[in-house]
């Protein structure tokens, strides 16, 4: 199947024209990431499938597993293209015709080579009907330090926190960085230093600890010490769990561009908003499920908000969605000092895999 997801493997079902519960996450990374974001849901659900299968376990309703492609940005520039895509976003098909990564690679180019494509100019065949799946959930590292903190084992997600992505460019006249004179320039560098500072303070002062607002990308052309840049690109993420908290930052971060480049007689070329998701909600049923499934296991568990996206945001949106997260070593996420341990890693196991057997009997 090309583009939203490759199926790794599952278990049939003895009730075969129910629909099957899905579980799964992504395998790709940010650049100088960890080994555990997004693979141990790959791997923890091969695992718990696997385990089912040993204990002799029948499923009623089919188990799948899904690995979603690029869930990170990093390569083509929008998060979650494999879960988007299978929700249907009919702007999202249209868009990836155009769409290609660093390398000038077409995302359907890429997806040929992968072995996936095979009619390059309908991406939405992949589009899933609401309630493809009676259920989806998705185990994951948290990616923040409260688990671990409070000794906690498992993590009962209830929310997704709503993100969006923004790509700005302010351009100057560059120039000379001997020859031009302090008074007489337009830096876009510096344009951009002062957005990302308005971006700071707004995110700060949004009247909501959850926001947060960080520039991940800066680039300045033409990239040499010796002239003023002429160029600046930035890739800002906003986030909260409210959206409307988000929205009135992102509205305070345009207002700010627009007086800098003012200020700074630089021209605001491109203040484009990538993506605008809302929250998803986790399903009541998939959450009585996983805290079933704990305390049958004897786990400590914690209601939690995941300020963190995953696939899950997308496919609660065809399907019944939750997420079971496990502790990770002081929270680190998105760089290489990421870890889970051993006990933390068979504890999420376990709990995906009595979570999935509830769900497949229902
Ligand atoms: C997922 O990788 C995120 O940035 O939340
Ligand atoms: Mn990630
Ligand atoms: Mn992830």
């Amino acid at each position: 199947m090309l583009s939203g997801t490759f199926s790794v493997g599952g278990r049939d079902g003895y009730e075969p024209k129910l629909t099957a519960v899905a579980t799964g996450s992504h395998i790709d990374a940010i650049p100088y990431s960890g080994k555990y974001d997004g693979v141990v849901g790959v791997l923890g659900a091969i695992e718990a499938i696997n385990a089912l299968k040993r204990s002799g376990f029948k499923p009623k309703r089919s188990l799948e597993i899904i690995l979603f492609t690029s869930e990170e940005p990093t390569r083509f520039g929008i998060s979650c293209l494999g879960s988007r895509l299978l929700a249907g976003s009919e702007a999202l098909a249209e868009a990836l015709k155009a769409t290609v990564d660093g390398q000038n690679i077409s995302f359907l180019e890429a997806a040929r080579s992968a072995g996936y494509a095979r009619d390059e100019d309908d991406l939405s065949r992949v589009f899933l009907k609401n309630d493809s799946y009676s259920a989806f959930v998705e185990l994951h590292i948290e990616q923040a330090p409260i688990l671990e903190e409070e000794g906690i084992s498992i993590g009962v997600v209830t929310n997704i926190a709503a993100p969006a992505s923004i790509k700005v460019d302010f351009e100057g006249n560059g120039g000379h960085a001997g020859g031009v004179l302090m008074p007489d320039r337009n830096d876009a560098g510096l344009a951009a230093a002062e957005l990302m500072l308005a971006i700071e303070k707004h995110a700060t002062e949004s009247g909501s600890l959850d926001t947060v607002g960080t520039v991940g990308i800066l680039e300045l052309y033409p990239g040499a010490i010796n002239s003023i840049p002429s160029k600046a690109h930035l890739e800002i993420d906003v986030r909260d769990i409210e959206e409307s908290f988000r929205n009135a930052v992102i509205n305070k971060i345009h207002k700010a561009a627009k007086s800098i480049a003012k200020k700074r007689k630089v021209t605001l070329s491109e203040f484009k908003i990538i993506n605008q998701d809302p929250p998803a909600h986790s399903n009541g049923s998939v959450i009585k499920a996983v805290v079933d499934a704990s305390d049958e296991l004897n786990l400590t568990y914690k209601y939690m908000i995941s300020r963190a996206y995953h696939d899950s945001l997308f496919m609660a949106r065809i399907a019944p969605m939750g997420m079971i997260f496990i502790p990770c070593y002081k929270g680190y996420s998105h760089k290489p000092e990421e870890y889970a341990s051993p006990q933390d890693l068979e504890n999420g196991v376990k709990v995906l895999a009595l979570t999935l057997a509830k769900l497949s009997l229902r």
